[in-house]
């Protein structure tokens, strides 16, 4: 097929051509924004999922409709580290100015907006955030004690505040959020607790791999009742034949059934494989309807591809240590593996292994589901391992 048309969009983030099978996500937030309308409370959202699952599309899909009701609204990519958490911050607070600045206009004359103004000059002051002027003086009583659990919630509660005047809500969106450090991650989760309790329309909407929920329920306890959790994963037969075949049906092409059974087997029903493996059916195609034939051939291509690029650049990354434990947890398959096991198969004892551990969870090669417990972070990386051994 032309090359040029191809519909699909495998990648970090890309906004798929159809975007299946997440209505139920799409509708809380939808309720979520009504009932803010209304003035009713409703609940912070938390979407977990493996890599390539679609958590960045779906938050920027949320975040598109905060933005369409006109919400106060930023979104922050967690990064890990030390580094990190100072960045952290710093883009929260620069985020904020200039979202606040659209507030800055005689519209918003009130003293709740001047009062959010000012709270949030004085927060960016205390985090060192300088730059963006919102013409007002820092409240130095509000938000300004250098402690980022009460400053947040002095911030949230005033920018909330203000927004309920409008009927409209606050929300932070958080993508890659198991990376924040424990201090920034407590502090949102007293900030939502408060509001809560106050009954002001502040949110945060998270993203992040799967121990993200358990993250948040050793930050406070009570995280676990305060978010409405969703977990992002493969999609349902029914949505990954949409994904496969709405976008070629725009262009005009179809799928034999042959073709999307075989594509529907390899591509495991999820997002990120989707998106490859119909980009490389579209390639191998020589004419519509799609027949099993080619995509035998679009199999190939999408798994030269995955093993290329996606899984590579992730072992590419592990030392041979790091990689010795990661083999040793691919004889287990997808669901993970136990510590002890994982130690058992390398000859040594759990301890010795937990320096290894922790430089790949760093890495976000894998992540701990469970106590004692471990996975990868990204689904097929087991068979990827398995087959690559095999190479050898
Ligand atoms: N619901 C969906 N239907 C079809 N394709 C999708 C869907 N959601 C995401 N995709 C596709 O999957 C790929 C991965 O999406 P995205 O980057 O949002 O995943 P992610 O979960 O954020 O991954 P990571 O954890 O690596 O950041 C993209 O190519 C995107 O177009
Ligand atoms: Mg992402």
């Amino acid at each position: 097929m032309e090359p040029a048309l191809n519909p699909y969009s495998p990648g970090s983030g890309l906004q798929p051509p159809f975007l299946a099978g997440r209505e139920g996500e799409i509708e809380a937030f939808d309720l979520l924004l009504a009932r803010t309308k209304l003035q009713y409370q409703g609940r912070g959202m938390i979407l977990g999922g493996l890599r390539g699952v679609g958590k960045t599309v779906l938050l920027n899909k949320l975040r598109g409709m905060a933005r369409h009701h006109e919400w106060l609204e930023v979104k922050l990519e967690a990064r890990p580290g030390a580094a990190g958490s100072i960045d952290n911050r710093k883009t929260l607070a620069r985020e904020l100015q200039v979202a606040a600045r659209r507030f800055t206009t005689s519209s918003y004359a009130g003293e709740k907006f001047k009062q959010m103004l000012r709270t949030l000059t004085s927060f960016s002051l205390s985090l060192g955030a300088q730059g963006i002027s919102l013409g007002v003086e820092a409240d130095l009583t509000r938000a300004g004690t250098g402690q980022i659990e009460i400053d947040l919630r002095d911030l949230t509660e005033d920018l909330a505040r203000a927004m309920r005047t409008l009927r409209r809500g606050f929300v932070i969106f958080i993508d890659e959020m198991q990376d924040l450090d424990n201090e920034l991650l407590s502090a949102l989760v007293t900030a939502q607790h408060h509001a809560g309790q106050e009954e002001l329309p502040f949110y945060v909407v998270g993203a992040g791999l799967p121990n993200l929920p358990s993250r948040l329920a050793e930050a406070r306890s009570y995280a676990e009742r305060l978010f409405d959790y969703r977990v992002i994963g493969t999609l349902e037969a029914k949505e990954a034949i949409d994904s496969f075949q709405i976008p070629a049906g725009r262009a005009g092409q179809e799928y034999s059934p042959e073709a999307l059974e075989v594509l529907l087997n390899v591509s495991g029903r999820y997002p990120y494989f989707i998106q490859e493996f119909g980009s490389a059916m579209w390639e191998a195609a020589q004419e519509s309807p799609f027949t099993d034939v080619d995509a035998e051939i679009a199999s190939k291509i999408g798994l030269q591809r995955l093993d290329s690029g996606f899984f590579p650049s992730r072992w590419d990354r592990a030392t041979p240590r790091e990689r010795q434990y990661l083999t040793a947890m691919a004889q287990d398959g997808e669901d993970g593996s136990s510590s002890s096991s994982v130690a058992t198969r390398l000859g040594t004892a759990v301890q010795n292994l937990g320096p290894t551990r922790a430089q790949l969870i760093g890495k976000g090669l894998i992540f701990s589901p469970d106590h004692g417990r471990v996975a990868f972070t990204v689904p097929g990386m087991s068979a990827y391992i398995e087959r690559q051994h095999f190479a050898d």
